[in-house]
């Protein structure tokens, strides 16, 4: 089966999964530090994906965010966010997705972040752009800061890390959001509604299929500090591609 349309599809029932048992009880616990929390939907959407992936890429490795590594025999690996925004979907917000990639030899080739509070199906393969429902979509054309509505995350437990950024661009952007899903606030990137999302301590499950979908969409991404994006690195800023510099820029000062 095609990667693509296995993502698309994947993501499309976890994504039903999710809507199914937002308003039921959620088994809402905290994993790791104040604010990392974990639902059995996060559990129950991860085992969905690995079954489908399994199924049809039987030989593939599967990096999924509430069970680890699941190793494979060949150069192929899905990463998986079975649920992004947990916070989000514990509170009924409806930020949150499903997010997953297919990589080959360490290369994001194909992937899906779906939406399922909006039916939004963000999609794409490498060389061959990035879609939203099925449809072409491209970043936005705002060439200035100034004019530009920009997004963040953070982890609550480490928001001094990203206070004063928060400050600073909310001087100079139109304005900052703080949505709460780092795989959503990408593909809002690669829609044209956001100019630029930053955000540092980032798993390679929260930007995999993000950073394709905005590159392929027409955007750039590189770590905050300007040097070269790695899935793994951590550090995150996916733009238009217009406003880059600056927001490289507002990112360094001091
Ligand atoms: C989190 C969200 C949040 C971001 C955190 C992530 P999770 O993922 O993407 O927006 O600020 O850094 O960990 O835990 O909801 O999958
Ligand atoms: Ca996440
Ligand atoms: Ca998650």
């Amino acid at each position: 089966m095609d990667p693509l349309q296995l993502a698309i599809s994947t993501a499309r029932e976890a994504g039903a999964l999710l809507l199914a048992r937002v308003d039921g009880p959620l088994e809402t616990r905290q994993k790791g530090a104040r604010g990392d929390l974990v639902t059995a939907s996060d559990r129950a959407s991860e085992e969905l994906i690995v079954a489908r992936l399994r199924g049809a890429f039987p030989n593939s490795a599967i990096l999924g965010e509430e069970e680890g590594v699941r190793p494979g025999t060949s150069d192929e690996r899905w990463i998986v966010d079975p649920l992004d925004g947990t916070t989000n979907y514990a509170h009924g917000y409806p930020m949150y997705c499903v997010s997953i990639a297919y990589e080959r030899a360490g290369e994001v080739l194909a992937g899906a972040i779906y939406a399922p509070a909006f039916d939004e199906m963000f999609a794409a393969e490498k060389g061959a752009g990035a879609t939203r429902n099925g449809a072409p979509m491209a970043v936005s054309h705002n060439a200035t800061l100034n004019d530009a509505l920009v997004c963040t995350g953070f982890v609550p437990a480490r928001y001094e890390r990203n206070g004063e950024n928060f400050a600073r661009l909310s001087h100079l952007a139109q304005a900052v959001r703080r949505d709460g899903s780092a795989a959503l606030d990408a593909a809002y990137v690669a829609c044209g509604r956001f100019e630029a999302f930053w955000e540092f301590d980032l798993k390679a499950w929260d930007v995999a299929a993000g950073g394709l979908i905005v590159r392929e969409a027409g955007g750039r991404v590189s770590a905050i500090d300007g040097s070269t994006y790695a899935v793994e690195g951590g550090s995150f800023l996916a733009t238009n591609g217009l406003v880059h510099d600056e927001m490289l820029a507002a990112l360094a000062a001091p």
